[in-house]
Parts: structure tokens; C-alpha cells; sequence
């Protein structure tokens, strides 16, 4: 019998009034692993109110309690690690090691987060460092929270990237409203099983799950909802700028991270950062590297020694930890292999790769990409790799900002000057000297520009995005 997984209400689990629920399908057992609630607006509703009132309470108590909760939240998803893993690996297709990775790094990113929280600390400001202000006036700035905070997940990190919104959420006073992605709901379920073992209040945080027809741009353009953090595809959060009324936004969306290799380059270094940058998890990360733009006369060498590299990696099941899984669906795989097909058919150069079986598609990597290819511009989200030459790093500058997304970005070379002259032109929120593009560590701010996104997060940066400032004003006698 199939498991269904209840939603999480003030603190009890429960099955939807709707009667329905969301089949999960397993992208690499190809079948059905559970049933995930599909809850009602009436039940959002319910979510949201139970969440305020919860908030009220929780924004009293002490950081030092707040922390004992968040500890024991982590210590618990560490006891779990096992089989939080192994959902997350049927679920996503994540390999076994990387799921158990995530669970501890979400372990550490939860700590990380209470120890921050508790040495986050206001200011006061004299009021005579102002023309004719009083030394009598002082003013204090504190942070307060927001309220309820909308914190939706993609599938990718299905536990990291949730509790990278819940534990600061909750550190900084607020509740949370969670909407896992749907591909990824299970994984939610248990997260919020450790932090239910926890004794967190009842109420506080709420986990909803359903149909983003149905509860999507209502939980969104709720008026109750103060503050929105969303993780997943830019198209979504574009979607959810234009609902959301006026609260504060923080999105991390899609990217287009270009790897430039410069002629100095070890290029053997740049090479294995990009294998890894590339198609870790088949790609399927926001921070992937999604094209290389190398220098023209070294360009025949580091291919060489990419194809070497790629034709080196395991492609099969994540049960037995190949590198290259099958993509989370169908749709995924076919729209990778239509970025595929119409390079070819421009005139790319297939260097590896171009293989698939049904969601599986190989590692590819397509030589002498031209900017009229569309996998030059988009995401694929998936295994493939556009090489484009260039012949300066002007041009490698120009081709890089061309793109509509601006979330990371690689150059490799020996010379630190010309590292940081590139750097310094690249539209992106960070660029990574000599490594590949990748989020982490998780207290490195992190930030997407242009199409990939809005706000920053690493774990102050979040802190601070659930809070806003409050200024009280002593009037001294
Ligand atoms: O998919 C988006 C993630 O934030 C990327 O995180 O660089 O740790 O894989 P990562």
C-alpha cells in the first residue's frame, strides 16, 4: 500500500477535506512512492491564522529558547539522516551520499543560523551628530519580525533550501507557511516530522501541500502572508512578483553560470571545477556551470581534456551514486534534448554525449556553440555543457552579460589582476576566481541578479530579510 502523507496543521498532521491527494512519482524507479495532500484554500486559510497566532507568542519568547527548539530540530534531522535520505534519493533522484550530505549540511546550516541569530545586535545613534540634533536624542535600532513568512522550496534541495528559509525565519521571531515543490513534498513531510519531534509551539510552522492551480497564487497573494522567500524556476517567480502585494520579495531563480577560461589558466584545474560545476547532479542546480567561454587558442586543448573527464563520469541510478541521474521528468529530459537537437542542427559539434533513454539523457557537451543557439541562452537544467569560443575577454565579458540571468560566474586564470578586471565587469551576484560557481559555504552571501532574482540570502543576509528595522527614539532630560 501506497503511503499518504498527511499535511501538518497546528501542529497535528492531517489528512486534506478535499479528498484528494498528489501521486509523487519516482524519476528514476518510475513509480508511484506516495500520495502528498491536496489541501484546500479554506485550509490555507486555516494555515495562515493558526500561524499568526502562534507568531505572537513565539516573537516573545526568548532567542536563547528559540535556539533550544532550532538545536534540537537539527540534532533530529541528523537522527533521521538515514531515512530523510533515502526520500529524498527515491523522490528526486538525488544519489544516496549527496542526500545524506544535504541532511547534515542542513544540520550545520540550522546551527549556523542560531549562533548568528544570537549575535545579531541593534544600534544606537546620537542625535547632536546631526546639525542641531540633541545629545539628549538617541536612537536604537533593533530588528522585529515580519509575521508569516511563505517560504517555498524547489525540488532540488528539497530539505536544504526549505530549512534555509524555516530555521531563519523562525531564529528571527516570525511562523512560517511551507510549500514544498510538489516533486519534493516527501522530503517536506520529514523534514517536518524532526522539527515536530523537536516540540516546536503548535502553529508556528505549517507545512501545505497541493495543487499550484489551486493554492499557488492564493497562498502568494494572500493578504496575510508578510513576507515571501521562494527558491525555483524563474518563470514561477517572475509569475510571483507580479501577484505578491506589497511585501518584501526574496526569489532565487535560474541561472546561466558561464565558466570563462582564460590562455593562463591551469587548465587541467579549470577543467575538473567545470566537470564538477557542470554536471553534479545531473545539472540540475541553479548554480550549475551552463557554458564555457574559452579563449580560442586554448580551446582545442581543454576540450580535450573535458571530453576526457566527461566520458569518465557514471550515469545511471542514484542508488548507485552515478553522477548522472535521470532528470526529475520527462518534460526536463525532453527539453534538454530539444537544446540538444537544435544546436546540432545549427551546426554544433556533438564533442560526447547525445544519448538518452527516456528521462536519462548522457553528459553532453557541444563544441563551437553560436549565439543563435538557444542552448547558448537557456537553462537547460539538465547534463549539457555549450562551448563557445571567444577571442578576447572583452568578448567573453560581452557574451556573459548577454545573458538575462546573472547569478554566478567562473573565470579561471593564473594572473589575480586580470581575474578581478573581469570580474569587476561581470553582471552577476557573485563570481568565483579559479572555482567553480556553487552557493556554498552557506553564510556566503548569496545572490541572484537580472532574471536570477531579487534579495540575497546566506544566513545573515536572510536574517536580515525576515526582519525589518524598528527604531525607538529616547528623548532624554
Ligand atoms: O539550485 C540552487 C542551489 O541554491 C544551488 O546550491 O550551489 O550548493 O548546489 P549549490
Amino acid at each position: 500500500t501506497l503511503s499518504n502523507y498527511e499535511y501538518y496543521l497546528n501542529g497535528e498532521w492531517k489528512e486534506s477535506k478535499s479528498g484528494e491527494t498528489i501521486e509523487i512519482h519516482s524519476p528514476y524507479l518510475h513509480e508511484v512512492i506516495g500520495k502528498v495532500q491536496a489541501i484546500t484554500k479554506e485550509e490555507v486559510d486555516e494555515a495562515i491564522r493558526f500561524a499568526h497566532e502562534a507568531q505572537k507568542e513565539w516573537a516573545e519568547t526568548l532567542l536563547q529558547q528559540r535556539a533550544v527548539y532550532l538545536y534540537k530540530w537539527a540534532d533530529e534531522l541528523v537522527n533521521m539522516q538515514e531515512e530523510i535520505a533515502e526520500t529524498i534519493m527515491k523522490e528526486v533522484g538525488k544519489g544516496r551520499k549527496d542526500a545524506q550530505k544535504e541532511v547534515v549540511r542542513t544540520a550545520d546550516f540550522i546551527r549556523y543560523t542560531i549562533e548568528e541569530a544570537l549575535h545579531m545586535h541593534g544600534e544606537s545613534m546620537r542625535g547632536d551628530s546631526f546639525p542641531g540634533g540633541a545629545a539628549s536624542k538617541v536612537a536604537i535600532t533593533q530588528r522585529v519580525p515580519l509575521g508569516v513568512i511563505l517560504a517555498v522550496a524547489p525540488f532540488n534541495y528539497p530539505v536544504n533550501l526549505a530549512a534555509a528559509k524555516i530555521a531563519p525565519a523562525l531564529m528571527a521571531g516570525n511562523a512560517v507557511i511551507f510549500k514544498p515543490a510538489t516533486q519534493g513534498s516527501i522530503s517536506g513531510v520529514k523534514m517536518i516530522e524532526a522539527l515536530d519531534k523537536a516540540g516546536l509551539p503548535k502553529g508556528l510552522v505549517n507545512l501545505v501541500t497541493g495543487r499550484g492551480s489551486v493554492i499557488g497564487d492564493y497562498l502568494v497573494e494572500h493578504e496575510d502572508i508578510n513576507m515571501i522567500s521562494f527558491t525555483g524556476g524563474t518563470n514561477t517567480g517572475v509569475h510571483l512578483a507580479t501577484k505578491a502585494k506589497m511585501i518584501p520579495l526574496v526569489l532565487e531563480l535560474g541561472g546561466k553560470d558561464p565558466g570563462i577560461v582564460c590562455e593562463d589558466a591551469d587548465l587541467k584545474e579549470a577543467a575538473s571545477q567545470i566537470i564538477s560545476g557542470a554536471f553534479s547532479y545531473s545539472g540540475q542546480r541553479c548554480t550549475a556551470i551552463k557554458r564555457v567561454l574559452v579563449h580560442d587558442n586554448i580551446a582545442d586543448e581543454l576540450v580535450a581534456m573535458l571530453k576526457a573527464e566527461v566520458e569518465e563520469l557514471s550515469v545511471g541510478s542514484p542508488e548507485k551514486e552515478s553522477t548522472i541521474v535521470p532528470l526529475i521528468d520527462d518534460a526536463a529530459a525532453d527539453f534538454v534534448q530539444g537544446l540538444i537537437d537544435d544546436a546540432v542542427q545549427k551546426g554544433a559539434i556533438v564533442v560526447t554525449g547525445n544519448k538518452r533513454e527516456r528521462n536519462l539523457i548522457y553528459p553532453t557537451l557541444l563544441d563551437h556553440v553560436t549565439e543563435n543557439m538557444d542552448v547558448a541562452w537557456e537553462e537547460p537544467f539538465g547534463p549539457v555543457v555549450p562551448i563557445i569560443r571567444v577571442k578576447s575577454d572583452e568578448e567573453a565579458i560581452q557574451i556573459a552579460n548577454k545573458s538575462e540571468y546573472g547569478l554566478q560566474a567562473s573565470v579561471f586564470t593564473k594572473d589575480i589582476n586580470r581575474a578581478f578586471a573581469i570580474a569587476n565587469k561581470i553582471d552577476t551576484g557573485s563570481v568565483q576566481i579559479n572555482g567553480r560557481t556553487e552557493r556554498g559555504p552557506d553564510h556566503f552571501p548569496f545572490i541572484g541578479v537580472k532574471k536570477s532574482g531579487m534579495g540575497a540570502q546566506g544566513i545573515r543576509k536572510s536574517l536580515e530579510s525576515m526582519t525589518r528595522e524598528k527604531v525607538t527614539v529616547l528623548n532624554l532630560s
